[in-house]
């Protein structure tokens, strides 16, 4: 399904705005996070990434071992790039287009599931996050784990950006986008409108305005919502920190809860 037409437009410039981000060291540092808390060989584990945009992290995960690999994401422009994506990179991951909410209609079991980027904070109401938490326990196999990185509520609050401009550059093809954002400190939610210029050649090719809606998380209301959901959490630190504490200066912050 895809209702949420805000991701397929953004889908279609998402590679280039996020050309450089760190999804090799990302998906290290989700391997030491596997390794570390999972007692199985890499090649015997599955792993299923939800809101997983266009696959990214699995392809760095199969290129470091891993082979049964999965992902879903609620945009089906996103899963299109992935599936494109896959041709050029991968041997073989399956795609599929559920959301967070419908992603119990995939019907094998996991021994890690994974949600990077702060997708959870996409869910912005107490249904669809424990609809979700739900869904994952049932995805997991027994002791199985969950991987996930939030934005930090203390931090969002206290450092948030109202507005942000990327450039980013390839080829031809640039992309602008500004962000603009505001909070609203009572409902723990950002709106952040986005507007893009889409430019080749030194033509303005498309212009595009899309608002995403999150939800930012404080530790306490994650740490109830894994524990009604059947999670115990096992490790919590900053993003690709492992070793650090937790500050409320950190933006993100990631999480490893298993299965109980
Ligand atoms: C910031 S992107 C992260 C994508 C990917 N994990 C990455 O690291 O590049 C957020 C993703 O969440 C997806 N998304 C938003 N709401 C969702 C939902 N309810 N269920 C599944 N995916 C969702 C979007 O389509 C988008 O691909």
């Amino acid at each position: 399904m895809s209702d949420n037409f805000q991701f397929d437009v953004y889908a279609a410039f998402y590679d280039l705005l996020y050309k450089d981000k760190d999804y090799k060291g990302e998906s290290d540092y989700i391997d030491t996070l596997i390794q570390k808390f999972l007692n199985k060989e890499k090649r015997k584990t599955s792993l299923l990434d939800l809101a997983c945009g266009t696959g990214k992290h699995l392809f760095e995960l199969e290129a470091n071992g891993y082979a049964m690999l999965s992902g879903s994401d609620i945009s089906k422009s996103m899963i299109e790039i992935a599936n494109k994506n896959k041709k050029a990179n991968s041997k073989d991951i399956t795609f599929y287009d559920y959301s967070f909410q419908e992603s119990n209609k995939i019907s094998q079991k996991f021994d890690v599931v994974i949600s990077m980027f702060s997708a959870m904070n996409y869910l912005t109401s107490y249904a669809d996050q424990s609809k979700t938490l739900f869904n994952i326990h049932t995805l997991l196999n027994h002791e199985g784990i969950f991987i996930f990185d939030y934005w930090n509520g203390c931090a969002v609050t206290e450092s948030y950006s109202p507005v942000k401009v990327l450039k980013k550059k390839q080829d031809d093809a640039e992309i602008i986008r500004i962000s603009e954002t505001t909070l609203d400190l009572i409902s723990q939610s950002a709106t952040v409108k986005f507007t893009c210029n889409f430019i080749k050649s030194n033509q303005r090719l498309a212009d595009f305005v899309e608002t995403h809606y999150l939800h930012y998380y404080y530790f306490s209301e994650i740490r109830n919502l894994l524990a009604s959901h059947g999670f115990e959490i096992l490790h919590i630190s900053p993003f690709m920190h492992m070793e650090k504490p937790v500050t409320p200066q950190e933006w993100n912050i990631s999480i490893v809860a298993k299965k109980i």
